[in-house]
Protein backbone atom coordinates (compact mmCIF):
# COMPACT_ATOMS: atom_id res chain seq x y z
CA UNK A 1 0.00 0.00 0.00
CA UNK A 2 1.76 3.45 -0.68
CA UNK A 3 0.74 6.74 0.60
CA UNK A 4 -0.57 9.40 -1.33
CA UNK A 5 2.13 12.49 -1.18
CA UNK A 6 0.01 14.45 -3.49
CA UNK A 7 -3.23 14.72 -3.96
CA UNK A 8 -5.12 17.35 -6.01
CA UNK A 9 -8.99 17.38 -5.62
CA UNK A 10 -11.05 19.27 -7.74
CA UNK A 11 -8.24 21.74 -8.39
CA UNK A 12 -9.10 24.90 -11.06
CA UNK A 13 -7.84 27.86 -11.86
CA UNK A 14 -9.94 30.41 -13.98
CA UNK A 15 -8.07 33.25 -16.24
CA UNK A 16 -11.26 35.70 -16.85
CA UNK A 17 -13.49 33.12 -19.39
CA UNK A 18 -10.41 30.77 -19.85
CA UNK A 19 -10.37 27.79 -17.42
CA UNK A 20 -6.68 27.51 -17.77
CA UNK A 21 -7.20 24.36 -15.19
CA UNK A 22 -10.56 22.67 -14.93
CA UNK A 23 -11.37 20.84 -12.07
CA UNK A 24 -8.78 18.37 -11.63
CA UNK A 25 -8.20 15.55 -9.63
CA UNK A 26 -4.69 13.64 -9.10
CA UNK A 27 -3.42 11.56 -6.69
CA UNK A 28 0.72 10.96 -6.81
CA UNK A 29 1.80 8.33 -4.70
CA UNK A 30 5.26 9.08 -2.29
CA UNK A 31 7.75 7.87 -4.02
CA UNK A 32 6.26 7.97 -7.67
CA UNK A 33 7.28 9.73 -11.08
CA UNK A 34 4.92 10.96 -12.34
CA UNK A 35 4.34 12.45 -15.80
CA UNK A 36 2.07 15.36 -16.98
CA UNK A 37 1.97 15.51 -20.44
CA UNK A 38 -0.23 17.35 -22.92
CA UNK A 39 -0.18 19.98 -25.94
CA UNK A 40 0.89 23.66 -25.38
CA UNK A 41 -1.88 25.82 -23.49
CA UNK A 42 -3.36 22.29 -21.71
CA UNK A 43 -2.55 24.00 -18.41
CA UNK A 44 0.34 22.02 -16.88
CA UNK A 45 2.53 25.42 -15.89
CA UNK A 46 -0.65 26.66 -14.41
CA UNK A 47 -1.01 23.12 -12.68
CA UNK A 48 2.86 23.44 -11.07
CA UNK A 49 1.62 27.01 -10.17
CA UNK A 50 -0.95 26.26 -7.91
CA UNK A 51 0.82 22.95 -6.38
CA UNK A 52 3.91 25.27 -5.17
CA UNK A 53 1.20 28.47 -4.07
CA UNK A 54 3.02 30.98 -6.58
CA UNK A 55 -0.53 31.15 -7.93
CA UNK A 56 -3.94 30.73 -5.80
CA UNK A 57 -6.46 28.21 -6.86
CA UNK A 58 -9.85 29.83 -8.17
CA UNK A 59 -10.99 26.72 -6.96
CA UNK A 60 -10.54 23.00 -5.24
CA UNK A 61 -7.85 21.67 -2.77
CA UNK A 62 -3.97 20.96 -2.49
CA UNK A 63 -3.13 18.21 0.02
CA UNK A 64 0.18 17.46 0.75
CA UNK A 65 1.41 14.37 2.69
CA UNK A 66 -2.20 14.46 4.54
CA UNK A 67 -2.29 17.86 5.67
CA UNK A 68 -4.27 20.67 3.10
CA UNK A 69 -1.54 23.35 1.84
CA UNK A 70 -4.42 25.24 -0.29
CA UNK A 71 -4.07 28.75 1.60
CA UNK A 72 -0.15 28.09 2.29
CA UNK A 73 1.72 30.72 0.83
CA UNK A 74 4.58 29.46 -1.39
CA UNK A 75 7.34 30.08 0.91
CA UNK A 76 5.76 27.86 3.61
CA UNK A 77 4.97 24.87 0.81
CA UNK A 78 8.54 25.23 -0.18
CA UNK A 79 9.50 25.00 3.87
CA UNK A 80 7.15 21.74 3.56
CA UNK A 81 9.36 20.06 0.82
CA UNK A 82 7.50 21.98 -1.89
CA UNK A 83 10.50 22.41 -4.93
CA UNK A 84 10.40 23.35 -8.37
CA UNK A 85 12.88 23.84 -11.14
CA UNK A 86 11.51 26.32 -13.78
CA UNK A 87 10.30 26.56 -17.25
CA UNK A 88 12.44 29.79 -17.39
CA UNK A 89 15.50 30.15 -14.94
CA UNK A 90 15.96 32.90 -12.32
CA UNK A 91 19.66 32.22 -11.72
CA UNK A 92 21.79 34.46 -11.06
CA UNK A 93 24.34 35.14 -13.80
CA UNK A 94 27.32 36.57 -12.79
CA UNK A 95 27.54 34.36 -9.57
CA UNK A 96 29.43 31.11 -9.82
CA UNK A 97 27.74 27.54 -9.96
CA UNK A 98 28.54 26.63 -6.59
CA UNK A 99 27.11 29.88 -5.36
CA UNK A 100 24.11 29.50 -7.16
CA UNK A 101 23.34 26.17 -5.70
CA UNK A 102 24.45 27.88 -1.89
CA UNK A 103 22.30 30.48 -2.02
CA UNK A 104 18.98 28.49 -2.84
CA UNK A 105 20.49 25.90 -0.44
CA UNK A 106 20.86 28.77 2.11
CA UNK A 107 17.03 30.49 1.47
CA UNK A 108 15.82 26.97 2.75
CA UNK A 109 17.60 26.44 5.97
CA UNK A 110 17.62 30.31 6.95
CA UNK A 111 18.36 30.34 10.36
CA UNK A 112 21.14 31.88 13.02
CA UNK A 113 23.11 28.60 13.01
CA UNK A 114 23.50 28.26 9.68
CA UNK A 115 25.62 31.25 9.55
CA UNK A 116 28.72 28.97 11.91
CA UNK A 117 31.99 28.68 9.93
CA UNK A 118 30.99 24.11 10.37
CA UNK A 119 27.71 24.54 9.07
CA UNK A 120 28.91 26.75 6.23
CA UNK A 121 31.42 24.53 5.35
CA UNK A 122 29.42 21.19 5.32
CA UNK A 123 26.71 23.42 2.74
CA UNK A 124 29.29 23.94 0.82
CA UNK A 125 30.11 19.74 0.83
CA UNK A 126 26.64 19.28 0.26
CA UNK A 127 26.69 21.59 -2.74
CA UNK A 128 29.75 20.13 -4.18
CA UNK A 129 28.23 16.48 -4.17
CA UNK A 130 25.38 17.94 -5.65
CA UNK A 131 27.00 19.50 -8.22
CA UNK A 132 29.12 15.68 -8.95
CA UNK A 133 25.24 14.29 -8.84
CA UNK A 134 24.21 16.79 -11.83
CA UNK A 135 27.58 16.70 -14.03
CA UNK A 136 28.52 19.88 -13.13
CA UNK A 137 31.70 19.54 -10.76
CA UNK A 138 34.00 20.94 -13.10
CA UNK A 139 32.09 24.27 -13.57
CA UNK A 140 31.46 25.10 -10.08
CA UNK A 141 33.70 28.17 -10.34
CA UNK A 142 32.39 29.06 -13.61
CA UNK A 143 29.84 31.78 -13.71
CA UNK A 144 26.38 31.12 -14.94
CA UNK A 145 26.75 32.99 -17.72
CA UNK A 146 29.19 31.56 -19.26
CA UNK A 147 26.93 27.80 -19.19
CA UNK A 148 25.59 26.14 -21.98
CA UNK A 149 21.78 25.77 -22.17
CA UNK A 150 22.22 22.62 -21.36
CA UNK A 151 24.71 23.03 -18.34
CA UNK A 152 21.63 25.67 -16.66
CA UNK A 153 18.83 22.91 -17.05
CA UNK A 154 21.91 20.96 -15.55
CA UNK A 155 22.12 23.84 -12.42
CA UNK A 156 18.50 24.74 -12.34
CA UNK A 157 18.19 20.52 -11.19
CA UNK A 158 20.62 20.85 -8.65
CA UNK A 159 19.23 24.37 -7.06
CA UNK A 160 15.72 22.14 -6.97
CA UNK A 161 17.63 19.25 -5.24
CA UNK A 162 19.14 22.05 -2.59
CA UNK A 163 16.28 22.36 -1.86
CA UNK A 164 15.70 18.65 -0.20
CA UNK A 165 12.72 18.38 -1.84
CA UNK A 166 9.84 15.22 -0.76
CA UNK A 167 7.82 16.79 -3.66
CA UNK A 168 10.08 17.62 -6.91
CA UNK A 169 8.07 19.53 -9.82
CA UNK A 170 10.03 19.88 -13.02
CA UNK A 171 8.70 21.72 -15.63
CA UNK A 172 10.00 20.62 -19.12
CA UNK A 173 13.30 20.08 -17.35
CA UNK A 174 14.79 18.78 -20.94
CA UNK A 175 13.91 21.38 -23.18
CA UNK A 176 16.61 22.18 -25.38
CA UNK A 177 18.70 19.72 -24.35
CA UNK A 178 21.11 17.52 -26.82
CA UNK A 179 20.22 13.89 -27.13
CA UNK A 180 23.42 13.45 -24.64
CA UNK A 181 22.45 15.80 -21.97
CA UNK A 182 18.86 14.77 -22.11
CA UNK A 183 19.78 10.78 -21.37
CA UNK A 184 22.07 12.30 -18.80
CA UNK A 185 19.32 14.14 -16.83
CA UNK A 186 17.06 10.88 -17.16
CA UNK A 187 20.09 8.98 -15.32
CA UNK A 188 20.21 11.60 -12.79
CA UNK A 189 16.42 11.74 -12.21
CA UNK A 190 16.31 7.66 -12.04
CA UNK A 191 18.88 7.83 -9.56
CA UNK A 192 16.85 10.13 -6.96
CA UNK A 193 16.25 8.34 -3.88
CA UNK A 194 12.74 7.52 -3.18
CA UNK A 195 12.16 9.67 -0.76
CA UNK A 196 11.79 12.39 -3.36
CA UNK A 197 8.89 12.11 -5.25
CA UNK A 198 8.55 13.40 -8.97
CA UNK A 199 6.18 14.91 -11.03
CA UNK A 200 7.71 15.99 -14.27
CA UNK A 201 6.41 18.10 -17.45
CA UNK A 202 7.86 16.60 -20.61
CA UNK A 203 7.11 17.08 -24.43
CA UNK A 204 9.84 14.35 -25.06
CA UNK A 205 8.00 11.48 -24.82
CA UNK A 206 11.41 9.38 -24.37
CA UNK A 207 12.17 11.15 -21.29
CA UNK A 208 8.51 10.65 -19.99
CA UNK A 209 8.30 6.94 -20.94
CA UNK A 210 12.00 6.12 -19.37
CA UNK A 211 10.91 7.42 -15.99
CA UNK A 212 7.65 7.77 -15.32
CA UNK A 213 5.97 5.19 -12.50
CA UNK A 214 2.66 6.60 -13.82
CA UNK A 215 1.04 9.39 -16.33
CA UNK A 216 -1.99 12.40 -16.69
CA UNK A 217 -2.76 13.80 -19.80
CA UNK A 218 -3.76 17.15 -19.29
CA UNK A 219 -6.40 18.18 -22.10
CA UNK A 220 -7.47 21.78 -22.58
CA UNK A 221 -7.14 22.20 -18.38
CA UNK A 222 -8.81 18.77 -17.80
CA UNK A 223 -7.52 15.19 -17.01
CA UNK A 224 -8.24 13.41 -20.26
CA UNK A 225 -7.11 10.25 -18.49
CA UNK A 226 -4.58 8.87 -15.18
CA UNK A 227 -2.63 5.60 -15.64
CA UNK A 228 0.32 3.71 -16.29
CA UNK A 229 2.73 4.40 -18.44
CA UNK A 230 1.18 1.54 -21.01
CA UNK A 231 -2.23 2.67 -20.26
CA UNK A 232 -1.84 5.78 -21.54
CA UNK A 233 0.09 4.64 -24.46
CA UNK A 234 -2.34 2.41 -25.16
CA UNK A 235 -5.65 4.89 -24.70
CA UNK A 236 -7.47 5.31 -28.01
CA UNK A 237 -8.27 8.45 -26.78
CA UNK A 238 -4.98 9.47 -26.44
CA UNK A 239 -3.74 7.87 -29.47
CA UNK A 240 -6.59 10.03 -31.37
CA UNK A 241 -6.15 13.07 -29.37
CA UNK A 242 -2.29 13.07 -29.07
CA UNK A 243 -0.07 10.08 -30.29
CA UNK A 244 -0.91 10.42 -33.37
CA UNK A 245 0.85 8.36 -36.33
CA UNK A 246 4.27 9.14 -34.29
CA UNK A 247 5.44 10.33 -31.32
CA UNK A 248 6.13 14.15 -32.45
CA UNK A 249 2.40 14.26 -33.69
CA UNK A 250 1.69 14.81 -29.82
CA UNK A 251 2.89 18.55 -30.62
CA UNK A 252 2.26 18.84 -34.57
CA UNK A 253 0.25 21.75 -33.35
CA UNK A 254 3.41 23.24 -32.32
CA UNK A 255 6.83 22.94 -34.07
CA UNK A 256 9.66 23.82 -32.17
CA UNK A 257 7.83 24.31 -28.82
CA UNK A 258 10.22 22.64 -26.79
CA UNK A 259 12.80 24.79 -27.76
CA UNK A 260 10.48 27.99 -28.11
CA UNK A 261 7.92 27.93 -25.89
CA UNK A 262 7.23 30.70 -23.91
CA UNK A 263 3.69 30.69 -21.95
N1 LIG B 1 -0.96 34.58 -16.24
C1 LIG B 1 -1.86 34.20 -17.18
N2 LIG B 1 -2.89 35.01 -17.52
C2 LIG B 1 -3.80 34.62 -18.44
N3 LIG B 1 -3.76 33.44 -19.09
C3 LIG B 1 -2.75 32.61 -18.81
C4 LIG B 1 -1.76 32.92 -17.84
N4 LIG B 1 -0.89 31.88 -17.76
C5 LIG B 1 -1.32 30.96 -18.62
N5 LIG B 1 -2.45 31.39 -19.26
C6 LIG B 1 -3.22 30.63 -20.24
O1 LIG B 1 -3.65 29.44 -19.58
C7 LIG B 1 -3.59 28.32 -20.46
C8 LIG B 1 -2.68 27.28 -19.87
O2 LIG B 1 -1.34 27.74 -19.91
P1 LIG B 1 -0.13 26.93 -19.31
O3 LIG B 1 -0.48 26.48 -17.95
O4 LIG B 1 1.09 27.73 -19.49
O5 LIG B 1 -0.12 25.65 -20.28
P2 LIG B 1 1.05 24.59 -20.58
O6 LIG B 1 2.11 24.73 -19.53
O7 LIG B 1 0.36 23.26 -20.58
O8 LIG B 1 1.57 24.94 -21.95
C9 LIG B 1 -3.11 28.86 -21.80
O9 LIG B 1 -4.24 29.12 -22.60
C10 LIG B 1 -2.41 30.15 -21.42
O10 LIG B 1 -2.45 31.06 -22.48
MG1 LIG C 1 4.16 25.09 -19.72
Amino acid sequence: MSTTLLSLSGVSRHYGALRAVDDVSIDVPAGARHALIGPNGAGKSTLFKLVTGSMPVSAGTVTLDGTDITQLPEHQRARRGVSQTLQHSSLFLSQSVQDNVLLAAQRQHRSRRSLLPRRQAAARDRVRGLLVDVGLEARADTPVAALSHGERRQLEVAIALACEPKLLLLDEPAAGMSPAESSRLVGLLQSLPASVTLVIVEHDLDVVFALATSVTVLHLGQVLLTGSPDEVRASAAVQEAYLGTGREALFLDHPGSTQMEVS
